[in-house]
């Protein structure tokens, strides 16, 4: 162990964090080394079989791998972390390795669409049967477990619409019941939400967005329960998953600054997001940290914290408005992706895929992320966006 390695004492997240991986660096060195390798070679016949050596092969992982794996599963308090090279396909892979043929999957319907794509083709055609639920159910899955239902899958907030669903009521059900719970972490980032305190079995995330941080990675993780561990590890590295050691180096390092990041993100969001409630033109501000958005008693109880995502609907979101409004912003590029330093938007509808309830809503909404950029500009900034909208409408 290097010498600058953590003592065994209980110490604060924040200090964990910023030390995460430090018992991979050597030297001195407060980094790991970036291992380059494929070919791992032993001494002897003897090693070989005797699978003694730690590390064997580069499919199996590296010092630079482990120092994530297990800063990633500290993070979010399971037992072990798989990485993968997004994290879509740590979702997917994780709905592979879980269920089989003849199973049923109870899923969100505020689920990230990819997700919900997944499940209605490869998924389906592997014979595992979906049932879409209100992200609001709480306690009320208990009606829709089938005796073949293997797996719940929750996400929360919910992709663009932001429900915070009650996820101890949830899980609670599902482990009388011994149905694997997995969570979409990718908003509470395993630093503001606590999926295994909150009785989850496994939490996924796209490392893409908060861990990594910098928009130039895409990585993904899945963070397992012991009881899951063994088995699933197995199948994922049957399944021959690996991350880039470059990757892998940069999203430790995006880990480092996780805390700080995050907090200012919250701060930057909940003054554009307070400004926003004042606006005319809004008719909802969804992001569960402002005490009168839906879900606010829910993300106090079961969150440390909020990110910079969110999104808003409009009294009229009428496409041309809306475009007028976004297509000349200065500050926010239209794009996919969140959690990095700069501020993005994205047009949606949820009408177009909600299936387990209506969606009782007319018109484009938009969904923001805060970046690090000061809030005064981006409020200006959005400001003439609205001049636009309420002359194009
Ligand atoms: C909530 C959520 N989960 C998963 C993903 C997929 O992550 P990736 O883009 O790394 O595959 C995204 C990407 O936007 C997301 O928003």
């Amino acid at each position: 162990m290097a010498p600058q390695a953590k003592k065994n004492r209980d110490y604060h997240e924040q200090t964990n964090i910023a030390h995460a991986g430090r018992q991979y660096c050597e030297h001195g060195m407060v980094n790991p080394g970036v291992y380059h390798a494929s070919t791992i070679t032993v001494p002897t016949l003897d090693d070989w079989f005797g699978g003694t050596q730690k590390y064997r092969y580069g499919r199996y992982g590296t010092p630079t791998l482990r120092a994530l794996e297990e800063s990633m599963a500290e993070l979010e308090g399971g037992h072990g972390c798989c990485l993968y090279p997004s994290g879509l396909c740590a979702i997917t892979s994780t709905l592979m390795i879980t269920l089989k043929t003849g199973d049923h999957l109870l899923m969100t319907d505020s689920v990230y669409q990819p997700t919900r794509k997944f499940c209605e083709t490869i998924l389906k055609d592997y014979g595992v049967e979906t049932t879409y639920y209100d992200p609001l159910i709480g306690a009320g899955i208990k009606d829709l477990i089938q005796e073949n239902t293997r797996m719940i899958f929750l996400e929360s907030p919910g992709s663009q619409t932001m429900e915070i669903q009650d996820v101890p009521a949830i899980t609670k059900i599902a482990r009388t019941q011994n149905i694997v719970t997995v969570i979409d972490n990718t908003w509470g980032a395993g630093h503001y939400f606590k999926a295994f305190e909150m009785g989850c079995d496994i939490s996924v995330q796209a490392a893409t967005k908060y861990i990594v941080g910098h928009s130039d990675v895409m990585m993904g993780t899945a963070t397992i329960s012991k009881e899951l561990w063994d088995n699933y590890r197995h199948k994922y590295l049957l399944m021959g998953m690996h991350a880039g050691p470059d990757d892998v180096y940069l999203a430790l390092r995006g880990l480092h600054t996780l805390d700080i990041r995050l907090e200012r993100h919250m701060k930057n969001t909940l003054k554009v997001t307070t400004w926003l409630e004042t606006r005319d033109e809004i008719a909802e501000v969804m992001y569960p940290a402002l005490p009168d958005a839906a879900g606010h008693k829910l993300w106090k109880r079961d969150f440390k914290g909020a990110c910079g995502l969110f999104s808003i609907r409009f009294n009229n979101g009428k496409r041309e408005a809306v475009a007028a409004m976004i297509d000349h912003l200065s500050l926010f590029g239209i794009g996919a992706s969140w959690g990095g330093f700069e501020s993005l938007v994205l047009p949606f509808d949820p009408s177009l895929y909600r299936t387990a309830t209506k969606w009782p809503h007319e018109g484009l909404c938009l969904r923001f992320h805060i970046g690090l950029e000061h809030p005064q500009d981006l409020i200006n900034d959005l400001e003439e966006g609205f001049e636009r909208y309420n002359q194009a409408l």
